[in-house]
């Protein structure tokens, strides 16, 4: 019977089957690439931070995995969490004590060692966390801005030799390539690179995570993200084709020509900026 860090090692997906995650299985082989190349990097022992945990489903290896010694959970479980696309969800019917009681659940959980804050990166400082973590998962709000207010959270949370991971990096892309260049401006040393399907990893300082398998061999999987990544978001190609379509269809000439579309276009926003 394998232990559940050979388990994790081995990125063997039946640990994540207690609790429904809101990620892919290959976004799972991810997370446990990156808790075997943590635990790996930290020599045996590491703590964590979620940014975002809902039922706890991202978060089910760490809990089992006695190498992962303290996670923080930031969960400010709002009524509305908006999104990039503008689509809104609402997670707020699962509270924290309810994902505590499915952690607790995970064969081999530790669930003593998770400390939730009720709190977005807005409503405290760094400094104020209960400790310092090693590493950081960011799967809170998935607008560009509050991504970039969390990533700098995170920066300031952590040793000068940490990681951080992002979830849906195909929805906050721009976020992602905001913190890239003001990481790159500030001459820190970094390394980023997408795991499939869609985690955005940034290695800081001297932390070499893809050093370690599985994390190597996963990560020359890598195209699998790429694909999947282009591929979730060509709805968006798909819908811009037709608006063309139909702009450019002969009918529409007049009303260009009037300047009756530019009208309806600002009605309805179009061409205003999104954050
Ligand atoms: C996509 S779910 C997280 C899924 C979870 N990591 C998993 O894989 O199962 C997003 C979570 O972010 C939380 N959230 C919304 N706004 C937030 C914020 N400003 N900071 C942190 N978390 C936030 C929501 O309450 C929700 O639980």
């Amino acid at each position: 019977m394998p232990t559940i860090q050979e388990q994790i090692d081995q990125q063997d997906l039946s640990l994540f089957k207690t609790i429904e995650s809101q990620s892919s299985e290959d976004d799972r082989r991810s997370f446990m690439a990156l808790n075997s190349a943590f635990r790996q990097w930290k020599g045996g022992k590491f703590t964590f931070l979620e940014i975002g945990s809902y039922k706890g489903g991202s978060l089910q290896s760490y809990v089992a995995d006695p190498g992962c010694t303290k996670i923080i959970s930031m969960d400010p479980r709002p009524k509305f969490t908006q999104d990039a696309r503008e689509k809104t969800s609402d997670y707020s019917h699962v509270t924290t004590q309810d994902m505590l009681d499915l952690l607790a659940k995970v064969p081999g959980a530790d669930v003593k060692k998770v400390i939730p804050i009720e709190k977005g990166t807005d409503q405290m400082k760094p400094s104020e966390l209960p400790f310092k973590p090693d590493f950081c998962f960011i799967d809170g709000e998935h607008t560009d801005t509050t991504v970039v207010r969390d990533a700098r959270f995170c920066l300031n949370a952590m040793g000068p030799d940490c990681a951080m991971a992002f979830h849906d990096g195909d929805i906050i892309y721009l976020g992602l390539d905001m913190f890239l260049a003001e990481l790159a401006a500030s001459g820190r040393k970094f390394r980023a690179y997408n795991l499939p399907s869609s985690v955005f990893v940034i290695e800081l300082g001297e932390c070499r995570l893809s050093q370690a398998e599985p994390m190597r061999s996963w990560r020359d999987q890598n195209y699998l993200g790429y694909l999947y990544c282009l591929k979730r978001n060509d709805v968006f190609r798909t819908t811009a084709r037709e608006y063309w379509r139909i702009a450019e269809h002969p009918a529409f000439k007049l009303p260009h020509k009037l300047g009756l579309v530019k009208v309806a276009k600002k009605i309805m926003g179009g061409g205003k900026k999104k954050k």
